[in-house]
């Protein structure tokens, strides 16, 4: 009875706006209930739900399991339960919404969604990665009546992604109100025909529903930044159709270092001056083009994208999308010199695209991992023919005013690339993508380096070609053949565990293609890869040689490595208890890896200067120490105060080395520009662990929504301070009653303790805990016990 209330509180809170905007969008993510099992029954309102567990969505329930080898996804589905699970909320609605039309918007659920409202079947929805909605208008009941929502989510045909999907409704579900007269928001394009430095037009293409042609007035209004109305426009519709042009003088253009973002303002309002509906929309004024000689041009400028692929899970938060979180990732690349992002492979949240257009970052953005063909078992390929155009469509509507989009990419490593069905398709979704957005170009990225034989290549219909690894035909194959512009789409997979260094010798420089099972028996016991920058998987090359590849040939628009972070699933070249991957530049945690800073020595002009290994050995050993830097003519090594040389890095290897005999004490680089000393790295040899160093990252990862996440990091030190790397303890993390740990990592690939636990071991010193406000308080406090004792860590406004 008291969630009752509550909810009919927020409504009436709602529909007052409602008639002051004429659209209100309602966050629907509180309030449900859930249970792991099937039976239709659940979908009948007078079902007693009272003993299914309470749950805020965004909600992904495979995270919420320790890992296992049963689990049919396999580890390289990331060795979690899949399922079938059911969500119901019950909500009212007064009187005032009688008459509006309310649908309901899913940004995402994994996957065979069913809704039902009020025991009626609303429909399927098949694609895991789109944002579908359903009215609920003719199902509804007003008057502060019950109304339930009943949502059966199939995750149960399993394997069916080469990757952790997740499982359930893992992104956010809004309720949208509107008048019988509003804009049907996915048919508005917007579109900057015209560019100039003193001028930007805007073209505003959309449709209304007003089936009666009621004549209606239109006021386009175009806000700067800050909210200052920077163009006006006054126009009325008699019919459905919008297609208006807007000018603003002197726009602010978007660019990677100057993401200057516009809102578009729809308004349509009654011939009595009423608002009917309102909706916004963020632009970027800016130009993409690409070269067959010179690559990618932003705003009439040369830009390399500097890109890596990421995967949509967030570490321990699985897939269950949250915007701090997405912000966290985004942000470490971009400090890594980053300007592109590759949505492997399937459409992100569109929040992900959100951030992306505040923060300057360019997108790939990937529709498919496959066709007709199946990757496996269960996949996409089972409703590819029936949805795949329908589903292009849904995709391109979605993110098509996004300045941060700059490319569509149709499919990775397409098996029909092999076959003739794949011209026939290509062309086919080109074409559909093209009546849609004829602004941008589309790509795929291909692997069949025989072009000849390379039928999505043969269509001769995409705008740009992606080419997977094999660097050595960059130069061969697609200006010549193709005759379009050229992008490394994926190159590297290269494979490390953070902090982990074997001795040079110890590993393999570049797999031979026949190595990929002697690797495994060539494996550590221990399930770790050294993060010496030299083992990849047997397609890929070191992170080094694939940059190399892409810095020296103009004529390539881009690189995306593969990948930005660890993430669940995919763990290459091990199997279980191995669960996620060993590519990611920066761990599962968000802990970087030390090639971090080669590209951030690479890709900025920040003062880099990183070093690596840490200097906990045993005397005897031969130590390799490398460091990454820029900015600098060489680097100088120092063991306890006594020179090891000068060393630099070449045109061919990006990283100083020293072959180092250890002895305990201090490692000291330094770095010499214009002769002198600009920068020094101090690595000690560390004592045992004697306490805790915490650090609350928040402030750089907010975005302003109430669900915004603490990220508290645990360095274990030793007596003096000094980092530890080889040692682990366990820690277990509590919060006041306002706070709530959601997730722990250690970035070690093959932890089988659940992220969501509250108990962690660090790894290599290192762990992390994520915290979520539950109560009202902006201030909290979490509690980290271990046998070192106990620690406190303040987090909020005020610390
Ligand atoms: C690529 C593929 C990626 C990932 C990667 C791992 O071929 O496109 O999705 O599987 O290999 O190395």
């Amino acid at each position: 009875m008291k969630r009752a209330f509550f909810f009919l509180f927020i409504f009436l809170a709602v529909a007052g706006d409602v008639w002051a905007q004429g659209r209100q969008q309602v966050d629907f993510n509180a309030g449900w209930r859930f249970k792991l099992a099937d039976d239709l029954a659940f979908r009948r309102p007078d079902f007693k739900d009272s003993d299914w567990s309470s749950v805020v969505l965004p909600h992904d329930w495979s995270i919420l399991s320790d890992f296992g080898a049963h689990f049919p996804a396999g580890n390289a589905g990331g060795a979690l339960p899949g399922g079938t699970g059911w969500y119901r909320k019950n909500f009212q609605l007064g009187d005032a919404d009688k008459g509006k039309k309310i649908s309901i918007d899913f940004g995402g659920a994994y996957r065979y969604t069913e809704v039902w409202i009020n025991g009626q079947y609303l429909g399927k929805h098949v694609n895991g990665y789109l944002s579908f909605s359903y009215d609920l208008t003719p199902y509804l009941r007003h008057g502060g009546q019950e109304n339930t929502i009943a949502v059966r989510v199939d995750n149960s045909l399993q394997p069916n992604s080469r990757w952790y999907s997740g499982s359930g409704i893992y992104r956010d579900v809004h309720l949208t109100v509107t008048n019988p007269i509003h804009i049907l928001r996915e048919e508005t394009f917007l579109t900057t025909p015209s560019l100039s430095k003193d001028k930007g037009t805007i073209r505003v293409r959309s449709k209304l529903n007003n089936s009666a042609q009621q004549a209606v007035n239109l006021h386009i209004r175009v806000l700067d930044a800050k909210g200052k109305s920077v163009a006006e426009k006054k126009t009325s519709v008699h019919h459905t159709q919008i297609d208006e042009n807007i000018d603003v003088t002197t726009p602010a253009w978007w660019d990677v270092t100057a993401p200057n973002l516009y809102t578009v303002q729809l308004r349509v309002l009654h011939k009595d001056g009423a608002i009917l509906d309102q909706v916004e929309y963020r632009i970027g004024f800016r130009t993409i083009a690409f070269d067959v000689n010179k690559g990618f041009y932003l705003n009439g400028r040369p830009l390399k994208m500097l890109g890596v692929c990421l995967h949509h899970d967030l570490g321990a938060l699985g897939a269950a999308f949250n915007k701090s979180a997405a912000k966290r990732q985004l942000v470490l690349m971009q400090d890594m010199g980053v300007n592109a992002i590759r949505t492997a492979h399937n459409p992100p949240a569109t929040e992900l695209l959100d951030l992306c257009d505040e923060l300057g970052l360019l997108v790939y953005n990937e529709a498919y991992d496959m066709w007709q063909k199946r990757k496996n078992k269960f996949d996409y390929h089972l409703d590819f023919k029936e949805h795949y155009i329908t589903d292009l469509q849904a995709f391109v509507k979605r993110d098509r005013n996004h300045p941060s989009v700059v490319l569509w990419s149709i499919g990775n490593e397409i098996r029909e690339q092999f076959d003739s069905t794949g011209t026939t398709l290509t062309k086919e979704m080109v074409k559909a993508v093209k009546q849609l957005d004829d602004t941008r170009p589309v790509t795929a990225a291909l692997t069949e380096n025989n072009w000849e034989k390379n039928f999505i290549g043969q269509a001769k219909a995409l705008d740009v070609l992606g080419f997977n690894y094999k660097y050595a035909d960059y130069d061969k194959l697609p200006r010549e053949f193709v005759g379009v512009p050229l992008i490394a789409s994926e190159t590297t997979s290269g494979l490390q565990t953070r902090d982990v260094y074997d001795a040079l010798h110890d590993t393999i420089q570049f797999w031979p293609a026949s190595s990929k099972d002697k690797f495994v028996t060539n494996g550590n016991a221990d399930f770790t890869v050294s993060a010496y920058d030299n083992v990849a998987a047997y397609w890929g090359t070191s992170h080094e040689r694939a940059w190399l590849e892409v810095k020296k040939r103009d004529f390539l628009g881009g690189i995306f490595v593969w990948t930005g972070f660890d993430y669940l699933g995919e763990p290459v070249p091990y199997p279980f208890p191995a669960r996620s991957s060993y590519y990611g530049i920066v761990d599962l945690a968000g802990f970087p890896k030390d090639v971090y800073y080669m590209y951030q020595s690479e890709w900025t002009d920040k003062d880099v200067l990183h070093v690596l290994p840490h200097w906990n050995w045993t005397v005897g050993d031969t130590v390799d120490v490398w460091a990454y830097y820029n900015r600098a003519e060489d680097v100088e090594l120092f063991l306890n105060g006594k020179s090891l040389g000068k060393a630099r890095k070449t045109n061919e290897q990006l990283h100083a080395a020293w072959k180092v005999p250890f002895e305990p004490g201090e490692l000291k680089v330094v770095k010499y520009r214009k002769g002198k000393s600009a920068q020094e790295v101090i690595k000690r040899t560390a004592g045992k662990a004697a306490k805790l160093q915490t650090e609350v990252a928040y402030e750089r990862f907010t975005t302003g929504d109430q669900r915004d996440l603490y990220f508290v990091t645990v360095q274990l030190l030793d007596a003096e301070g000094i980092p530890v790397v080889d040692q682990d303890i366990e820690l277990t993390f509590s919060t006041d009653a306002d706070h709530e740990v959601v997730g722990t990592d250690n970035g070690f690939q093959a932890d089988l303790s659940g992220l969501t636990n509250t108990t962690r071991k660090t790894f290599k010193g290192k762990a992390l805990a994520i915290v979520r406000k539950k109560g009202k308080s902006a201030k909290g406090m979490m509690t980290v016990t271990s046998r070192l004792g106990e620690k406190q860590v303040q987090f909020g406004a005020g610390k």
